[in-house]
């Protein structure tokens, strides 16, 4: 890589987030994907070489949990949502030069690959750590199938990410006070033998990266903290089945999978090498970006900042790859000043948009252009409305339209004049503008840049007044629509990375010949070529009311959502559950034998958090019986507490410990349920 100014002479690849095959695409993913599209789009209207390369991430419990509740395997659930998201960038003027996906076979040929370097290199080396479990369905609860309380801000957290709150990624078994995201059982931790991934040796070279990275000033400095805090080793094997198994034969990896985070940013790797097979080395070589010298662009959100400044340059380094050159980490799309929710709706869905029938430029042009990239934003339907009609309809659709419509009703086309030093210069300058926008990583700039250029064509056709010139001085009139043309092929050229659609419309009104996709910015300032008949509007103004009725819809959902959220906080105050309606009979409820006992001793169960053995005294006996009560009570204090028993449960096993009856206790907190007077222990409970 270089540090010097786009474009260099090195091949560049821009990558984008890789989505989770597990859901639908809202606004707030397209804010990666757009930013993707435009920046590289960008690239190459300067002239750089490079490739645009995403795919779908289809493994780790994200897509497992999912796949669980459909009932479905996760291989075909991945799959199904990789289809749906493939058919739906390009609906979006979104176009890869190459989306794979995390569970085919160049991706996991080469993560092994990258795996068994890893460990060669020294990197990798075995531990016991405690991994969460659920002890009553005897399962693993890796990353999202465990949630409790983040150790570093006390928010609520889900197993592998803090993304309620501080945002920090969280290895196995750090979360506090777990509890499965299943079944709801709390969650004991369990020792199991795991992977892990060397990253403290590397803060040195980490420290050196971070200050040589470019991007957007949030991927530099937030890293900062963890770099030169104490870094962590970083667990990199699952105990789950779905995932890329850990390479090697031995029995210690038989059962693990590799991480998630590992397998997915390799394909960013992976889907190059797949476009390097497509269109042969010659056009584009994968090797010469990944491993020589390549420009390599990341673009994500800020919520995994961590993964693409630390784990992913750790691993590059040590697998001998070239290392990024930029990270560029969007701001969240919100509503309403909270995050997109998938399971409770809250968002405005990619299809939604596009069942409104709106243009896809025109929302390209908002999320991309909408603040700075880094800054959140609340999505909303006025200030949509707002942007389109005032700058794309105002100021960009209004110049060209008049501008193309005097020039074919006068001329037939460009008339023949050449173009003046005013415009030239200017054109010049919104070039240069464009230049430093994308050497500052701003897709803000990149905008501004090209809508002031329109604006400043609105200024000069309104100070000049063709239309009174064409009588009293023809040429001069000329002069000034041919301008004017030249300014519409520019912005033709430099709106094309925000708005392929649109741009590739007005070129092809302009009469050019092949496409503006291929246009590089020297082209802004080429002749235009002649003749074009009437154009039509480029954008259409958005009514009020139109915009009403999406606020309306809008809002119907936020409040739909809210109420939901309602619901489920009193469920976490109450606790309650509805009672049950089935009513049964005297007689079955004398099927039960329930029995007062007295706790006689109580002790821990190895490997198990939450169990306890009980010897309790229930008059005739003396049973042992498995209770999950270590969390939650105080274990000296149990012997002689009397209890409650169901004293003719079958037997059960609980880590390799016969029950022989159950306890008695109410709710979360497994509040004991005692008599209230003296009942011997063995009285009958009736
Ligand atoms: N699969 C991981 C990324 C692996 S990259 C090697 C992931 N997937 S995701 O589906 O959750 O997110 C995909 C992209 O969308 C990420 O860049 C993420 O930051 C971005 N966003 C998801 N929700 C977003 C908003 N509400 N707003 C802005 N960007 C958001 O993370
Ligand atoms: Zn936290």
């Amino acid at each position: 890589m270089s540090h010097d100014k786009y474009p260099t002479e090195e091949p560049a690849v821009v990558t984008c987030g890789l989505p989770y095959a597990n859901g639908e695409l809202h606004i707030g993913h397209l804010r990666t994907y757009v930013g993707g599209d435009v920046y590289s789009r960008a690239l190459e209207t300067l002239g750089q070489r490079t490739a645009f390369v995403s795919g779908s991430d289809m493994h780790g419990t994200p897509v497992a949990v999912n796949a669980e509740r459909e009932g479905v395997s996760p291989r075909e659930f991945a799959l199904r949502h990789h289809e749906k998201y493939e058919a739906t960038f390009p609906k979006f003027n979104i176009e890869f030069d190459n989306y794979g996906h995390t569970d085919d076979e160049t991706n996991t040929e080469l993560t092994r690959e990258i795996v068994r370097k890893l460990d060669e290199e020294g990197y990798i080396y075995e531990k016991e750590i405690k991994v969460a479990w659920d002890p009553i369905e005897d399962d693993p609860l890796p990353d999202r199938y465990v949630e409790g309380t983040c150790p570093y801000c006390g928010a609520h957290a889900r197993g592998d990410e803090c993304d309620e709150g501080c945002g920090r990624h969280l290895e196995p078994g750090e979360i506090e006070d777990p509890t499965s995201t299943r079944t709801g059982n709390p969650a004991e931790y369990r020792e199991r033998t795991h992977k892990f991934f060397r990253v403290s040796d590397l803060q040195e070279y980490l420290q050196g990266f971070i200050d040589r990275l470019e991007g957007t000033s949030n991927a530099k400095n937030q890293p900062r903290e963890w770099i030169e805090g104490e870094l962590q080793d970083w667990c990199i094997s699952r105990d789950m089945d779905w995932g890329i198994d850990y390479p090697g034969e031995d029995a210690a990896t038989e059962d693990l999978v590799l991480y998630v985070w590992v397998d997915a940013p390799i394909e960013y790797i992976a889907s190059t090498k797949q476009y390097t097979e497509r269109v042969g080395a010659d056009t584009y070589d994968w090797e010469e970006t990944w491993k020589e010298s390549g420009e390599i662009v990341h673009i994500i959100g800020r919520d995994i900042i961590q993964h693409h400044t630390v784990f992913w340059p750790a691993m590059l380094h040590v697998a001998g790859y070239n290392e990024p050159r930029a990270v560029m980490a969007s701001g969240f799309v919100n509503l309403n000043g909270k995050g997109f929710s998938t399971s409770r709706n809250r968002a405005v869905w990619a299809d939604d948009y596009l069942d409104e029938g709106f243009d896809p430029d025109l929302l390209r042009y908002y999320l991309a252009t909408n603040g700075g990239f880094q800054q959140d934003v609340d999505f909303s339907w006025d200030r949509f409305q707002e942007r389109v009609n005032g700058e794309l309809v105002g100021t960009v659709g209004n110049f060209v339209y008049r501008s193309l419509l005097f020039a074919s009703r006068n001329y037939d086309g460009a008339p023949d004049a050449e173009t003046s030093d005013e415009v030239r210069e200017r054109i010049e300058e919104t070039i240069d503008e464009f230049e430093a926008a994308v050497n500052d990583y701003s897709l803000k700039d990149l905008g501004d840049a090209a809508t002031a250029l329109a604006a400043f064509g609105n200024e000069y056709i309104q100070r000049n007044e063709p239309w009174k010139l064409t009588d009293e001085d023809p040429e001069r009139a000329e002069q000034v629509i041919y301008d004017c043309v030249q300014l519409s092929k520019a912005l033709a050229v430099l709106f094309e990375p925000l708005l392929p659609g649109k741009a590739e419309t007005l070129w092809t009104q302009l009469g050019e010949d092949g496409s503006v996709h291929d246009a590089v910015v020297a082209d802004a300032l080429e002749a235009p070529r002649g003749d074009f008949g009437e154009p039509d509007e480029l954008f259409a103004k958005i009514e009020d009311e139109r915009v009403e009725e999406l606020n309306e819809t809008l809002e119907e959902r936020i409040e739909a959502a809210t109420s939901d959220d309602d619901e489920a906080d009193d469920e976490t105050v109450s606790d309650e559950e509805p009672i049950s309606d089935d009513r049964i009979s005297f007689d079955e409820f004398q099927d039960l034998d329930l029995r007062v006992g007295r706790i006689e001793s109580a002790e821990p169960i190895e490997g198990a958090d939450a169990l306890l053995r009980l010897e309790v005294d229930i008059g005739s006996e003396t049973r042992q019986i498995v209770a999950g009560l270590k969390q939650l009570h105080d274990v000296e204090e149990l012997p002689g507490t009397k209890i409650v028993v169901v004293a003719n449960l079958e037997k059960a096993e609980l880590f390799g410990v016969e029950s022989n009856g159950m306890v008695l206790a109410a709710g979360e907190e497994a509040d004991l349920l005692t008599t209230h007077a003296d009942a011997e222990p063995g009285t009958k409970i009736k």
